[in-house]
């Protein structure tokens, strides 16, 4: 039986006083989730201050996303190593967004995604397809390229240490959700690939689906069989929707 796990992704979201209210309000609903592990990913700026008020409780955070670079001239970026002063758990790598507005490719990804798990970070991979290519068919071929850039360069046991995000990008921030039975046939398919190359890895690994999971759907999609729990944005904003889609992880 894999653990369930829900994780908040804040994106470009958050002021040290809204912060401060909504931490706490999870905080004080933790008591209420008995069966997910749960995290925040907020900006970088913000991590100082959300270790400090999560340090000694069961939510842990982690970053948006990581350089490819360990340190130096490269400006504007955060790298694993600082994730961790910050004492990061989790890192989200090649989010949809991150692939689409800052061109960050297949293989940059890749090498992301080695860098955390180097460090010692969890790595989230976000895998997903377009609205043209799942119309045009092309969903499985899109999520298999994603996944092979990372097990050809890290091999299939570095996905062990990991945890695979399915997002479809037509279901992020749209509010339009894939079914329960569309999101597990692309999670029973990830798992099948990884499947091919080591059983146990597929068993142990967790798939979160993302996109558009609100309070009123994550029971239904976290209920099916390949679904591990959630990657949530706009619903992990609000303590009580992103509360309630703990509870049914
Ligand atoms: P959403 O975002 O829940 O707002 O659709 C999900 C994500 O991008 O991780």
């Amino acid at each position: 039986m894999r653990q369930s796990l829900v994780v908040g992704n804040w994106k470009m979201n958050g002021s040290i006083q809204s912060n401060q209210s909504l931490l706490e309000a999870l905080k004080a609903g933790m008591s209420t989730v008995k069966n997910s592990e749960v995290a925040v990913c907020p900006p970088f700026i913000y991590l100082q201050q959300v270790s400090e008020i999560l340090k000694d409780t069961a939510i842990g955070w982690g970053g948006q996303t990581l350089s490819e670079q360990d340190s130096g001239a490269f400006t504007g970026e955060v790298s694993a190593n600082m994730l961790l002063d910050f004492h990061s758990k989790y890192v989200i790598v090649g989010h949809s967004e991150r692939r689409s507005l800052y061109a960050e490719s297949d293989q940059l990804v890749a090498e992301k995604f080695a860098k955390a798990q180097a460090a010692g970070l969890i790595p989230i991979l976000c895998v997903g397809e377009l609205l043209e290519q799942r119309e045009a068919g092309e969903t499985e071929n899109v999520v298999k390229r994603q996944l092979d850039a990372v097990v050809n360069s890290q091999g299939i046991a570095a996905l062990s240490n990991s945890v695979i995000a399915y997002e479809p990008v037509w279901a992020i921030g749209t509010g339009k959700t894939a079914s329960p039975a569309q999101a597990q046939d692309v999670h029973a398919f990830i798992r099948q690939q990884i499947a091919a190359q080591d059983v146990n890895v597929a068993e142990k690994v967790q798939i979160l689906y993302g996109g558009s999971v609100k309070a009123n759907n994550a029971a239904e999609l976290f209920a099916m069989q390949d679904i591990d729990g959630g990657l949530i944005g706009g619903a992990s904003l609000q303590a009580e929707d992103f509360l309630t889609i703990c509870q049914a992880g």
